[in-house]
């Protein structure tokens, strides 16, 4: 083939995989992360020696208020001849991986990560690169990460396995936090990596078949530690060659700018997705607050909120890697089983709203009511909108589709009852059922010919009839502006500070036509009285002298006193007609004295 016949060949073979890809919905994804972005939902599992000290040590609490109980070899200075000691406490009899993953089949998990090797350094299998493992230490000899394995084959999910290559506190030369007082010698932390984590990485990819992902967890940017990029390329390129179709997370300490070869980005902990992203990525999260077991962690979030996590994350094409602490004897705590058993529950009734679905090009908080995924079959579109808010009247405004759905009704409704809808222009209106059956989060399916058009710039009519118009949401501003996020436990409310003349103009979508009264919130600490605002809308113009509006008090005896936000009514507008309008809010300050602005509420 002569050269020009291969470029055109190759350019064609780009071109069809750019194409797959978009029609796949989430583009910029590594062909072999696409079970993972297909799968979104798996159980991460924190299993160790620590288990056994179930988040206590000699009569202590664990010193640290995240409760990590992972972590309490470190953190309450434990040597590690008595830790080994903790092996004793575990019920080695009842211990079976296979529920485990049982629980996450049922759970509607699609895959399972395991702490192979934590920060203690301790094997779950039986290595041969280091006698710190768990076959030395039970007999008869247990090797989890075999079970484990197994389990996962014969129940057809994925296997994942954490390994903390920086931070190890068995080696003598692997990183510990306290080296950063003692010193530490580069030379001295390659022996570490080249004696014990390559070889037992070698390991993990040769003797347990298919590994799903290896889950990394240096937090920071290697810059900022030991570990050398040399050592993170050899590393990456070790399992490369192992198992090429094994994934790896962004905790390896590679930024994905300097190296975008590794296959998703793992978030912090418990940090969920704000925007919408293409590339892979996901959320470890905790259904408490620590990850290794605990029995002195309490604060379980309700089934519901994780749900919604599960589900925001999806309508942004992000994942959720949910945690289970086993006790010593292998039980998963009651509280965090029933809660992913209801969520399991939900999955085989909703679940079609989740795998194999991406993230919808509406902003995640334009609507109020929730969130969107979205699914194209043989054509079509599939919406599926995740009511977290209902309106009380049962009806349900959608801002920002251009298209009519041809068919509306409740996932959970075997019979697919038509619901009655309405469409105009960029809202559609669907009457939900009196009676929701759905009792954790109902999604609403919107099916559509071909592809929905839809439009984003514009303020959505939120479920209370009226319009927020806000910093969060303006479509023009004259200057840049910061918006200062809420503070002081939500007291001080988000708003931006503006001191010179400025212009902010939104765009909305009204529906139903009508007198409008228009209500503007804002603080001001001054004394002028020259300060002005202007509002245009709908052909007329509402003037306000700005207020002085004083202080409020947070809490008393607190020291909590804060710039009091009031709001004003500027009068009433009538709107007369349907169609799309512009609100322009000129802000006039005099002196370059400073009004904070919050919102304009037209209802
Ligand atoms: C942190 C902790 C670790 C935990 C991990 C889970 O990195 O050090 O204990 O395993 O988060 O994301």
């Amino acid at each position: 083939m002569n050269i020009f016949k291969s470029l055109v060949l190759r350019i064609l073979v780009f071109i069809l995989f750019v194409i797959s890809q978009k029609s796949a919905g989430q583009i910029n994804v590594n062909p072999r992360a696409q079970w993972f972005v297909n799968d979104r939902y798996g159980m991460f599992i924190h299993f160790g020696l620590y288990s056994g000290a179930e988040g206590v040590w000699k009569g202590e609490k664990l010193r640290n208020d995240n409760n990590y109980a992972e972590w309490i070899q470190y953190r309450n200075r434990i040597s590690k001849e008595e830790y080994v000691t903790l092996t004793n406490r575990f019920k080695w009899d009842e211990i079976d991986p296979e529920k485990w993953v049982i629980l996450a089949k049922n759970s509607g998990m699609k895959y399972v990560t395991i702490t192979a090797k934590h920060h203690d350094g301790f094997a779950l299998w039986d290595s041969k690169a280091s006698d710190y493992n768990i076959a030395n230490y039970t007999n008869p000899k247990r090797d989890i990460v075999k079970e484990l394995a197994e389990a996962c084959k014969k129940h057809g999910l994925k296997l994942g396995l954490y390994y903390s290559h920086w931070v190890d506190w068995d080696h003598k030369y692997g990183w510990d936090h306290t080296k950063e007082i003692s010193g530490f010698s580069p030379a001295d932390f390659d022996i570490y990596w080249q004696e014990k984590v390559i070889p037992q990485i070698t390991e993990l990819l040769t003797n347990y078949g298919p590994v799903g992902m290896i889950w990394f967890d240096m937090w920071i940017h290697h810059s900022q530690t030991v570990v050398t990029k040399p050592q993170l390329l050899q590393l990456k390129k070790l399992i490369r060659g192992l198992q090429p179709e094994c994934l790896i997370n962004s905790r390896l300490g590679l930024s994905l700018e300097e190296d975008s070869d590794v296959d998703f980005q793992e978030l912090g902990d418990n940090e969920f997705g704000r925007t919408k992203k293409d590339f892979p990525w996901q959320s470890p999260a905790t259904v408490a607050h620590s990850w290794g077991y605990n029995r002195l962690d309490f604060e379980y979030k309700s089934a519901t909120c994780l749900l919604q996590s599960l589900i925001t994350n999806a309508s942004l094409n992000g994942n959720l890697l949910l945690n289970i602490g086993p006790g010593p004897d292998g039980s998963v705590p009651s509280e965090i089983e029933k809660r992913l058993l209801e969520i399991g529950e939900w999955l085989r009734i909703n679940g079609e709203s989740i795998y194999g679905t991406t993230a919808f090009n509406l902003p995640k908080d334009m609507n109020d009511w929730g969130v969107i995924t979205h699914k194209s079959e043989e054509g079509n579109t599939m919406l599926y909108l995740h009511l977290f808010n209902i309106p009380s009247n049962r009806k349900l405004k959608i801002t920002g589709i251009n298209s009519a759905p041809v068919r509306a009704y409740m996932l959970d409704d075997k019979n697919k009852t038509q619901l009655p809808e309405l469409h105009d222009n960029i809202v559609t209106e669907i009457g939900l059922p009196s009676m929701i059956t759905e009792k954790l989060i109902p999604v609403l399916v919107l099916e559509y010919t071909g592809r929905p058009d839809y439009m984003t710039d514009i303020v959505a009519r939120n479920i209370e009839g009226g319009y927020s118009f806000n910093p969060g949401n303006i479509v023009f501003s004259s200057d840049q502006l910061s918006i200062v996020p809420r503070s002081r436990g939500g007291t001080i409310p988000s708003h931006v500070n503006l001191n010179s003349p400025t212009i902010l103009r939104w765009k909305f979508y009204v529906d139903s036509p009508g007198l409008k009264s228009i209500d503007l919130s804002y603080s001001y600490q001054g004394k002028s009285k020259d300060n002005r605002i202007k509002v245009k809308v709908a052909d007329n113009d509402l003037n306000h002298d700005i207020l002085n509006t004083g202080k409020t008090v947070g809490e008393p005896k607190s020291n909590w006193i804060i710039d009091n936000f009031r709001s004003f009514r500027l009068g009433s507008v009538n709107f007369d007609k349907k169609g799309f309008y512009e609100l322009e809010i000129s802000f006039l300050p005099v002196k370059n004295e400073e009004i904070k602005f919050q919102w304009l509420w037209i209802k």
